[in-house]
């Protein structure tokens, strides 16, 4: 165990433990944080997708801890989660990342059956948004109707994990179907990925690529790209097929030639370098991904490669001041939409820094499986 990921790990815990009573007290599921305040999520409530990277920390740190004061803040968020069940309409292809991290760990960290339920319930919710000519939709206007997005290979480990609790391959299938539209359609001869793909709801053909959260349309949108390795990486976990391991290991070499000197991450990989925009959520995630490389491959260099990241945000970009309340500095939402945050605390970002560091010291429950 190396000492400083200790030290800095214990300093996180200090941290939510001083903050978590507030997020309590406002009845809120964190987004971010700002001037010492937590902050609920810009857009849709409860049903936005970052809703269940809260209760994940919560459960991180519980299990690292076994402070019941994390788990009783984990158990607070995701019963709001699960109310957004009865909305239905607002819900979108994002409950992997909403209920694996909340109920999904719970009945991993806890064997909760009806945490166990739950995530069932959000497993069926995204096999329902499965088309059959080859893809799951990612969101719900009738001019979306068509559209996939890199991000949806996050999401994937929830159908495989439903398949294996019910031992009924639906969920699997409807998985490995999509995942193979995003080899095909996704990943670039570079290496790098696209964010969305529009296909023929009808046929499933391609009918062209749209920019995203990026700089523009081609650009390589750094989160999308973390999604990416992530996503692919997850997907060979869950099914042992070398050709996701493969995409995996290409979107990696891709991003790790852009990380930066210092260690931080371009917000796009392709942005003018006339403004500096940086997204620590996506050095932060893509740090977890290059680590679960290193360990299916074997390969040394991901894990080298992860750790740049990882002291690159532990030099440059943690908060520790008491008056303010998250840690990952620098996380941003969106290239061209500053809405929902620049530059700025953001809850998922605190999320992937913490699941990093429990890589490290060997205490993570590896809650997306
Ligand atoms: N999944 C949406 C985002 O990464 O912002």
């Amino acid at each position: 165990m190396n000492s400083r990921y200790d030290e800095v790990s214990e300093m996180i815990v200090a941290k939510f433990r001083r903050s978590l009573p507030m997020a309590a007290e406002m009845g809120i599921i964190p987004y971010k944080s700002e001037n010492g305040r937590w902050i609920g999520s810009p857009y849709e409530g409860n049903s936005w997708w970052t809703g269940g990277f809260w209760p994940g920390l919560m459960w991180q740190l519980f299990n690292a801890t076994g402070d019941e004061a994390f788990k009783q803040e984990a158990r607070r968020t995701q019963q709001l989660l699960t109310d957004e069940f009865r909305t239905y309409l607002q819900l979108n292809h994002d409950m992997g990342f909403m209920y694996l991290l909340s109920t999904g760990a719970d009945y991993k960290l806890t064997g909760s059956e009806q945490a166990r339920v739950d995530t069932l319930h959000a497993a069926s919710l995204l096999l329902g948004r499965f088309n059959p000519c080859g893809y799951i939709r990612a969101w719900n206007s009738k001019a979306q109707m068509g559209y996939a997005i890199i991000d949806c290979m996050m999401n994937l480990s929830i159908l495989f994990w439903a398949s294996r609790q019910l031992e009924d391959p639906r969920f699997a299938n409807a998985a490995r179907i999509h995942a193979d539209m995003s080899l095909r359609e996704f990943l670039r001869p570079d290496g790098s990925v696209s964010h969305i793909i529009e296909l023929d709801p009808a046929t499933g053909k391609r009918v062209a690529e749209h920019p995203g959260q990026g700089y523009c349309l081609g650009s390589s949108w750094s989160r999308g790209q973390a999604w990416g390795l992530y996503g692919f990486t997850q997907t060979y976990l869950n099914t042992g097929d070398a050709r996701y391991l493969d995409a995996a290991q290409r979107i990696a070499g891709y991003f790790v030639s852009h990380i930066r000197p210092d260690g931080l991450t371009d917000c796009d990989f392709c942005q003018p370098d006339t403004e500096e925009r940086i997204d620590n959520i996506a050095g932060a995630c893509a740090a977890c991904g290059l680590m679960e490389l290193a360990k299916a491959t074997g390969e040394d260099k991901w894990q080298k490669a992860a750790l740049r990241l990882v002291d690159g945000l532990l030099a440059h970009c943690c908060d520790w001041s008491e008056e303010r309340c998250g840690v990952l500095t620098h996380c941003t939402a969106s290239y061209h939409d500053d809405g929902a945050g620049r530059h700025t605390n953001i809850t998922y970002g605190d999320y992937f820094l913490v699941e990093a560091l429990c890589k490290l010291r060997g205490t993570d429950p590896m809650l997306w499986m």
